[in-house]
C-alpha cells in the first residue's frame, strides 16, 4: 500500500445503496495506477457492499470505536470488525469527530492504536481552526495533534496524515499554496522527528479540494495527495482529481 500519491474521498454521512453502487462502479473503471492509491471512506453500514463494487478503489471507514474487539458498547464498531469486513483504512480524528463528538487526543490515540492493532491503516486527520491560525497557533495545534503518532512506531508501513485546516472544510475557501507548503513542510519534519526518521510518510491536503484547484495543490512539495469531501461524491470531479494526481 506504499503508493507515492493518495487520493481519498470522504463521503461523510452521505450516500444510499443504489447511488453508491453507481458511483463505485464508475470509479472501478478507472485504470489502476502504479503510483496512485485511490480510496473512499464510507459510512460503516456501506463498507461491505462498497468493497464488492469498488476494486481497485480502496474502501475505508470514517471512524472506529475507542473500544477494542468486542463488548457491551451498544452502537459501536470496533477496529477488529472493520478488519473482519475488509476495510483497508480508517480516518482518525477528522475535525467533525473532534468538534461534534468531543474526541480528544487521549480518545484518538486509543482509536489509532486500535486500528494499528487490527491491521487497518489509520489516516490521522489534523488541522487548526481559524481562531487558532489567527492567534498564530496553527503549528502548535497541529504538533499536539500529531503526537499520538508515536503509537505508529508499531507500524511498519506508511504513515498517512491528512492536513485539513478546519476553516477550509466544506467552505469553498481553500488554503493558499503558501499556507499548504508551510504546514506540510512543518508536518513532514515533525513526524520524522517523532518517529526517529524511521517512517515512510504520506501527507494529504484536505479542505475544499476540487477539480479546478487540485493540480496546483498537488504540485506543492510534501503534498502527496488529497482527502476530498464534497468533490468525492460526484464521479466527474473525483475522477478529475484522481487524474491530476497521476
Ligand atoms: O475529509 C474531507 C474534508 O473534510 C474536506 O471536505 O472537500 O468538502 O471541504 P471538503
Amino acid at each position: 500500500m506504499t503508493k507515492q500519491k493518495w487520493v481519498l474521498g470522504n463521503w461523510k454521512m452521505n450516500g444510499r445503496l443504489a447511488a453508491n453502487q453507481a458511483l463505485l462502479s464508475q470509479l472501478s473503471q478507472i485504470q489502476e495506477h502504479e503510483h496512485v492509491a485511490v480510496g473512499v471512506a464510507v459510512p460503516s453500514v456501506y463498507i461491505s457492499s462498497a468493497l464488492q463494487a469498488a476494486a481497485p478503489t480502496l474502501v475505508g471507514a470514517e471512524d472506529v470505536s475507542l473500544y477494542a474487539n468486542d463488548g457491551a458498547y451498544t452502537g459501536e464498531v470496533s477496529a477488529a470488525m472493520l478488519a473482519d469486513v475488509g476495510a483497508q483504512f480508517v480516518l482518525i480524528g477528522h475535525s467533525e469527530r473532534r468538534q461534534y463528538f468531543a474526541e480528544d487526543e487521549a480518545v484518538l490515540a486509543q482509536k489509532y492504536a486500535n486500528a494499528v492493532a487490527a491491521g487497518v491503516l489509520p489516516v490521522l486527520c489534523v488541522g487548526e481552526t481559524l481562531a487558532e491560525r489567527e492567534a498564530g497557533q496553527a503549528e502548535a495545534v497541529v504538533a499536539k495533534q500529531l503526537n499520538l503518532l508515536q503509537a505508529a512506531t508499531l507500524l511498519k508501513q506508511t504513515v498517512l496524515v491528512a492536513y485539513e485546516p478546519v476553516w477550509a472544510i466544506g467552505t469553498g475557501v481553500v488554503a493558499s499554496i503558501e499556507q499548504i507548503a508551510q504546514m506540510h513542510a512543518f508536518i513532514q519534519q515533525h513526524v520524522l522527528s517523532l518517529l526517529n526518521n524511521d517512517a515512510s510518510i504520506r501527507l494529504l491536503y484536505g479542505g475544499s479540494v476540487n477539480a479546478d484547484n487540485c493540480a496546483a495543490i498537488f504540485a506543492v512539495e510534501h503534498v502527496d495527495g488529497a482527502l476530498v469531501g464534497g468533490a468525492s461524491l460526484k464521479y466527474d470531479s473525483f475522477a478529475q482529481i484522481i487524474t491530476a494526481a497521476t
